[in-house]
């Protein structure tokens, strides 16, 4: 992990301050003894003196308030002090403005293109289904990490690994042909599918009570007849996957997402079929007396094998991730590969990714970018997982409930793009507002509170200063302004702006952006503080320098917000 201050532009404030520490001390002070203050104590930049101590044969406090006492107050800096064996540091905030001016067409945008490409799998949706609540969060993960590569000058290639082969498959047909009609195919589409789906489970449950198999036998039957690309399977399939597809297509773009590729699971099964062979040749694999074939994985310290063929010759789950990293690595060369799936299949990926250290495929960094779950409040104000006995068991019922809270706190007349704004950006805002891989609760109360910490919130200070800034637009020239941040408030305002690189970078290091929800926040809760005592429209002489202050805010605002995947409606 990078020291934090070494980024853009805090390392600047840093170097000036070590060459100022050089010099009272008469030795080296390197760059990365500073740190961020503890917020509590209100400064911006602390340094710790401990590591002083020895060789100049004094306390750290000592030290500490030596150096506080000789450094000059100048238009770096606007005071300092000693706490104990820290020196904490005030960034004189004209500076900073300054500084914040100077980088924020730099760090407001995407970083130039740094030679590596990242594929990020997600949503992968079984085509059985249509897009539940358990879809969500995946899918707001994906984008999330998708944007903050592409912020980091990744190449990014997003792919939705649809499930459309296996079990799955034999179900489709087996339930249509027992349970429904070309008629109601069309009539209801996906959902009917969907429900063709439940029924044949249910069919299939009931059927092994009595301990048969008729239908289970059936569903393999056409799993193979896919294998062996039989004419009326083939058709079955694209005639299903394209219905179910499209549907999803068409719901996830409502959530702005739109993926480079959809190569599903049965894309690659022949190929992974073939690699069964060409493992078994080489060792890498070994065939059971039964003829099922694994992939012993002891040496990467995993007692389970992988299986990749069963005893009846067909191929697995595991055959087609086999091929189908061998073919991002031919396709696309990926540095990366960030697998965004359910916790559920941790072992599944444990095994996937030793098994790629023995043979080697990629070389990429492979993860499995997993989620907790949905949860919701019981009558009783219980946490409880969300689920089929919620009012939403689809994704799209969630999203209209999240729909009508957000018309419920909207102006009238507002516009639908505007609501939809307000909606997602609620929930998404609460996505990241904890670890992902922890559960998350869906309180609709606190998700659209104005008040609270909520994306609602944020969004409020965003349009408020938008509304200011249409009453007096500010031009891009900052050279005939008067110095007007020495307030406090201002300060908080600038400091946090002055770190957004290093919060931004840290995030998309670790793929975990509930920094950038606090972040976005922390600016909207000063820029409402600084709003309540500076008034900007009709400041006079100020109101040039507020105005520019707004505008950055704003600015840091909107970027901050998008990288989690909120917009900014244009009213609320
Ligand atoms: N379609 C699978 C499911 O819904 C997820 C696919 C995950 N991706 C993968 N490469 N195995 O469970």
């Amino acid at each position: 992990m990078t020291n934090s201050l070494q980024v853009q532009p805090l390392n600047e404030l840093t170097k000036k301050l070590s060459q100022q520490v050089s010099l009272v001390l008469g030795q080296d002070v390197s760059v990365d003894t500073f740190e961020i203050a503890n917020p509590k104590v209100g400064a911006h930049l602390a340094l710790p003196c401990f590591s002083f101590a020895k060789q100049l044969k004094r306390s750290p406090a000592d030290i500490a308030a030596d150096v506080a006492q000789k450094i000059p107050e100048d238009s770096l800096l606007q005071r300092c002090g000693a706490s104990g064996p820290y020196v904490n540091f005030w960034l004189n905030p004209d500076y900073m403005v300054k500084i914040v001016q100077s980088v924020s067409d730099t760090v407001l945008k995407d970083k130039s293109n740094n030679g590596q490409t990242v594929v990020v799998e997600y949503l992968s949706q079984n085509l059985a289904k249509p897009l539940s609540i358990g879809h969500l969060r995946n899918l707001m993960q994906g984008k999330v990490i998708a944007l903050n590569y592409q912020n980091q000058g990744y190449k990014v290639i997003t792919d939705n690994h649809v499930g459309d082969w296996g079990t799955v498959f034999g179900m489709w047909v087996v339930g249509f042909k027992t349970f429904s009609s070309e008629e109601q195919l069309r009539q209801d589409g996906v959902e009917e599918l969907g429900r063709v789906y439940v029924q044949m489970r249910q069919a299939l449950k009931a059927e092994q009570d009595q301990g048969s198999s008729q239908l289970a036998d059936l569903v393999q039957e056409w799993l193979l007849k896919l294998e062996d690309n039989d004419q009326e399977a083939l058709e079955y399939h694209k005639k299903f996957s394209q219905i179910s597809l499209e549907a999803g297509a068409k719901q996830v773009a409502e959530l702005g997402v739109v993926f480079d590729h959809n190569y599903g699971e049965s894309f690659f099964v022949q190929r992974g079929k073939q690699m069964i062979g060409e493992l078994l040749e080489s060792g890498i694999a070994r065939q059971n007396d039964d003829g099922s074939v694994i992939v012993p994985l002891d040496r990467q310290g995993m007692d389970t094998p992988m299986l990749i063929q069963k005893s009846n010759g067909a191929a697995l789950y595991h055959t087609s991730d086999i091929a189908t990293i061998e073919w991002r690595v031919q396709e696309w060369n990926p540095d990366i590969v960030v697998y965004v799936v359910g916790a559920e299949q941790q072992f599944h990926f444990k095994q996937l990714f030793a098994a790629n250290n023995i043979a080697k495929w990629s070389s990429a960094e492979l993860v499995h970018h997993w989620y907790g779950l949905i949860e919701e409040l019981d009558e009783s104000g219980k946490r409880r997982k969300m689920s089929s006995r919620s009012n939403a068991v689809y994704m799209k019922d969630l999203l209209d409930l999240a729909l009508q809270r957000a018309q419920a706190i909207a102006p009238k007349g507002l516009s639908v793009q505007d609501i939809k704004k307000i909606a997602y950006g609620a929930i998404f805002f609460r996505e990241f507002s904890s670890n992902h891989q922890g559960n998350v609760l869906f309180d609709w109360d606190e998700m659209f509170s104005l008040s609270g910490y909520s994306g609602p919130y944020v969004q409020y200070a965003a349009v408020r200063i938008k509304s200011i800034l249409s009453e007096a637009p500010v031009g891009d020239k900052h050279s005939e302004v008067i110095a007007d941040h020495q307030s406090e408030e201002a300060a908080a305002l600038l400091w946090t702006m002055l770190r957004f690189q290093s919060v931004v970078d840290q995030a998309a290091s670790s793929r975990e952006f509930h920094p950038l929800a606090g972040y976005a926040y922390e600016l909207a809760k000063n820029w409402n503080r600084y709003y309540e005592k500076h008034q900007v429209i009709g400041a006079g002489a100020h109101q040039t320098a507020r105005l520019e202050l707004a505008k950055l805010v704003l600015n840091y605002l909107e970027r901050t917000l998008k990288l989690i995947g909120v917009e900014v409606p244009s009213k609320m």
